[in-house]
């Protein structure tokens, strides 16, 4: 996969030769590249910046710089001869909700360029500009603003990295993941456990040392619903109750959680309409 990001700030992408991303750099799986988007600023004092139309506090990116970069950019091609298109991720607070699912579409692409902004963000023509000829999309990392869009890269492409081919050692190891497509799609990963067995009086839940695969899986999808119903219920309310079984529904049933008309499952004390 190539990776594109413009950013005022390139050094703040750094962590980018750090850990998983670093070695899937090293070893050809990923081409990241950097660029400052100043390089395609005219002016003396290379602004990207001014006042925004309407009045208010802050300032917004100049359209200019961005266009030029994105040109550039974009015209060379996933392979440098001219052939493919990008996905242009736009971070923004306004934008779609990342989650794994997100991340799992991403992975899929060719080619992603970035364009955290700094400021009050990028003048609007400029997405509208490139959503004509390529597919932009907006998204934020959460509902909290941050200064830039170089933190949300930074989640974003690890986020993605990890789930290319040949990244992790294990090429299963993603599929227990909280979130994760499949069975896991609208649960939180339950607790883990390694060596030693007992530590600071504290022993390891017997289940795990029994080495009953069954009982083992069984306990492990238990806890995951248990913290789901605890950390967000709200995952657990939107879940299609055909993907839980016999077992997932006593355990609900054991939290309290009960069975509304439409029949999916609420937490305990929420009111159900008959
Ligand atoms: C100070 S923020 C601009 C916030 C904007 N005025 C608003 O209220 O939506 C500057 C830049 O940081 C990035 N940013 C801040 N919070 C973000 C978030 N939650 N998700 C993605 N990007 C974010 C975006 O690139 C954004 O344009």
């Amino acid at each position: 996969m190539r990776i594109d990001v413009v950013t005022i700030f390139p050094e703040y992408l750094e962590p980018l030769n750090v850990s998983l991303v670093g070695k899937a750099r090293a070893r050809g799986l990923l081409d990241v590249r950097l660029h400052d988007l100043r390089n395609w600023t005219h002016d003396r004092h290379n602004t990207v910046d001014d006042t925004p139309y309407g009045g208010g506090p802050g300032m917004v990116m100049k359209p200019e710089p961005w266009g030029e970069a994105l040109d550039e950019i974009a015209a060379s091609g996933a392979d440098g001869s001219g052939e493919g298109r990008p996905v242009i991720v736009v971070p923004t607070p306004s934008g779609r909700p990342f989650t794994q699912r997100l991340a799992e579409e991403l992975a899929t692409r060719p080619w992603l360029v970035f364009t955290p902004a700094r400021y009050e963000g990028i003048d609007r023509r400029v997405v509208e500009e490139y959503a004509e000829r390529y597919e932009v999309w907006e998204v934020s990392i959460g509902d909290y603003v941050l200064a830039g869009g170089e933190a949300p890269v930074l989640v974003m492409v690890e986020a993605v990295a990890r789930l290319l081919p040949g990244v992790l050692g294990n090429a299963e190891s993603h599929r227990d993941d909280s979130f994760a497509t499949g069975a896991m799609a609208n649960l939180l990963e339950g607790p883990v456990y390694t060596k030693p067995p007992r530590w600071r009086g504290r022993d390891v839940p017997d289940v795990l040392l029994s080495g009953h695969h069954g009982r083992v899986e069984r306990w492990r999808r238990d806890q995951a619903i248990a913290r789901t119903a605890a950390n967000r219920p709200d995952l657990l309310r939107s879940c299609d109750p055909a993907t839980l079984d016999r077992h997932d529904r006593a355990m609900l049933a054991a939290l309290g959680w009960h069975q509304g008309p439409d029949g999916r499952f609420g937490p305990p004390g929420e009111t159900v309409e008959e």
